[in-house]
């Protein structure tokens, strides 16, 4: 696996693979990989002739009060996972290369920016989006892969493709789990073995909500019995739990889903001092 570390190193290799006529998937991540980023770069290749990564901490994407310092770093066992994975090349840039010096350009994607996550991390889709539009111009994939545990980042990056005009196909891939039910992340770390047993309940209530959803209860009493029952699970607070449309997330505005409609499920609450998201679709039943 060729790692670079310049924007050089990536132009070059990128020409190598045009040359040689390969499509190129790729699923940039922040480090710190697990089953779920694996499972990005396989569903790439389902797709393309090589896969690529990132591992880039991007600093743009977290406030000064949250986890820069402390975020999970294991580089060597990362670019071992990746390469067992069948990853062709690894960016891992000098923070120099995404942010030059006197650097001043954001991208803003502005309405899904600002709700839900963006609500209570203000800074954080302006930073993904900032740091996505640079690594595309790096790396220049055919196909990028983002995990749909991440769903509103997901939909903030189709949209900007769109804008933007990157002509880059963008993937969804399904939410990996841990055997109770657990999304995977890099977060899940931070649990300690008491609260990451008490975290299983998090699935479980977004489990049995979607389901009521489906059914035709009412998405504001659903919702809100659901944020009970994430703290009776012995979450600190909720952030978030909220039924919106699958496509834009704008809320439905009825008392249910209408029928046949595609939903979504989001929440984040807070498990001693871990911040946890994870999110379900649903789809209303006649
Ligand atoms: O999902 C992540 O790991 C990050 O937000 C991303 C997309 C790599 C941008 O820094």
């Amino acid at each position: 696996m060729v790692v670079a570390r310049t924007r050089a190193e990536a132009l070059d290799w990128r020409r190598q693979m045009r040359a040689q006529g390969k499509r190129i998937a790729f699923a940039p991540t922040m480090g710190a990989l697990h089953a779920g980023h694996v499972s990005l770069i396989k569903l790439g290749l389902e797709k393309t002739d090589v896969a690529a990564s990132s591992i880039f901490v991007n600093p743009t994407q977290f406030a000064a009060h949250e986890d820069l310092s402390t975020y999970p770093r294991s580089e060597a066992n990362d670019l071992a996972k990746l390469a067992e994975a069948g990853c062709s090349f690894c960016y891992c840039p000098l923070p120099t290369e995404m942010y030059p010096p006197g650097d001043s350009t954001r991208v803003m994607v502005k309405d899904l920016s600002h709700i839900l996550e963006g609500e209570v991390r203000p800074h954080f889709f302006e930073g993904v989006a900032s740091v996505v539009s640079r690594l595309f111009l790096h790396v220049g994939p055919d196909v990028a892969v983002f995990g749909e545990k991440d769903y509103q980042q997901l939909l903030v990056i189709r949209r900007m493709v769109q804008d933007l005009g990157f002509g880059i196909e963008i993937l969804g891939g399904p939410t990996l789990r841990e055997a109770d039910g657990l999304a995977m992340s890099s977060r899940n770390a931070y649990l300690t073995a008491e609260e990451r047993a008490r975290s299983a309940g998090l699935a479980r209530v977004m489990r049995e909500t979607a389901a009521l959803l489906e059914g035709g209860a009412g998405i504001r009493a659903a919702t809100d019995a659901a944020k009970a029952e994430i703290l009776a699970a012995g979450f600190t607070s909720v952030d978030y739990v909220e039924a919106r449309r699958a496509d834009t997330l704008a809320p439905f505005g009825l008392e249910c889903a209408p029928v046949g409609a595609s939903g979504r499920l989001l929440v984040a609450a807070r498990m001693g001092k871990t911040r946890l998201i994870d999110n379900v679709g649903f789809v209303r039943r006649g």
